[in-house]
């Protein structure tokens, strides 16, 4: 992964800029990286602030043979790399808030968006989008109870370029293990072990309402399991959920 990298200053979005690449063709394992962005995308539509000169925002084309269902399952992978990526790099001991965002002390420190490739075109890819935010000094006010950054939480500042390395050293590992199963089955004790949700009661609010259970942890699929009073098992979707801790 990463062996071919497209670099810029700016750009508008590296998932755009990514799924343009992959419609003409790119290598499965091509990167998009830059040091800003115009208009960065975060999940539901939001904006995804992107500041020049701190940040990692990068995107990564991925061509699966096991479609459909591995964009989800990918976007768990991904997290899997960026908290094993900052371990190695920085020491740091990061948690996952499933299925995707990572988390050092209750905060938010990165976040994966996870595009696919319409499956009736016949061009099948997946373009996995990370921003990571590691040297930011401060947050606007509105977000620095929920967001903090590598050197906000080290107290120092890190190499963004030895990060990106790491993470992809680090994603390569758990990607073959994902490829060689078709699944996460392989992956699910140590996606279990880092995520922060584990154990603990969940607040889950979909399309079917808004309730609270225990979560478990995650199955193959990438679904997490949340006990309910009743003893019910729940397999929650990622995507169509929003899930707190309480
Ligand atoms: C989230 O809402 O948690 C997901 C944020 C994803 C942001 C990254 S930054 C690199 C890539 N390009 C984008 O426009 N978004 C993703």
């Amino acid at each position: 992964l990463g062996r071919v990298v497209e670099y810029h200053d700016a750009i508008d979005s590296t998932n755009i800029r990514a799924k343009r690449l992959a419609e003409d063709g790119a290598l499965s394992g091509t990167l998009v990286v830059s040091d800003c962005q115009k208009a960065g995308r975060g999940r539901r539509g939001r904006e995804w602030v992107s500041p020049s000169g701190t940040n990692v925002f990068m995107s990564l084309i991925l061509r699966p043979d096991i479609l459909p269902g591995s964009a989800s399952m990918l976007t768990l992978v991904a997290a899997l790399a960026v908290h094993e990526g900052i371990l190695r790099e920085t020491g740091l001991e990061t948690s996952i808030k499933w299925p995707n965002d990572i988390v050092a002390g209750g905060k938010k420190l990165c976040g994966i968006l996870t595009e696919m490739s319409a499956e009736l075109e016949g061009i099948h890819y997946v373009v996995v989008g990370i921003g990571i935010n590691v040297n930011m000094e401060g947050f606007p006010e509105e977000v620095s109870s929920v967001a903090t950054s590598l050197y906000l939480e080290l107290g120092e500042k890190v190499r963004r370029s030895s990060l990106i390395a790491s993470i992809l050293e680090a994603f390569e590992g758990f990607y073959e293990e994902f490829i060689s199963q078709g699944d996460l089955s392989g992956l699910i004790s140590v996606y279990n072990s880092c995520m922060i949700n584990a154990g603990r009661e969940v607040r889950i609010l979909d399309h079917a309402g808004d309730y609270t259970g225990k979560a478990i942890g995650i199955n193959e699929k990438g679904e997490l399991l949340v006990e309910m009073q009743s003893g019910e098992v729940k397999h929650v979707i990622s995507g169509e959920v929003s899930v707190r801790g309480l």
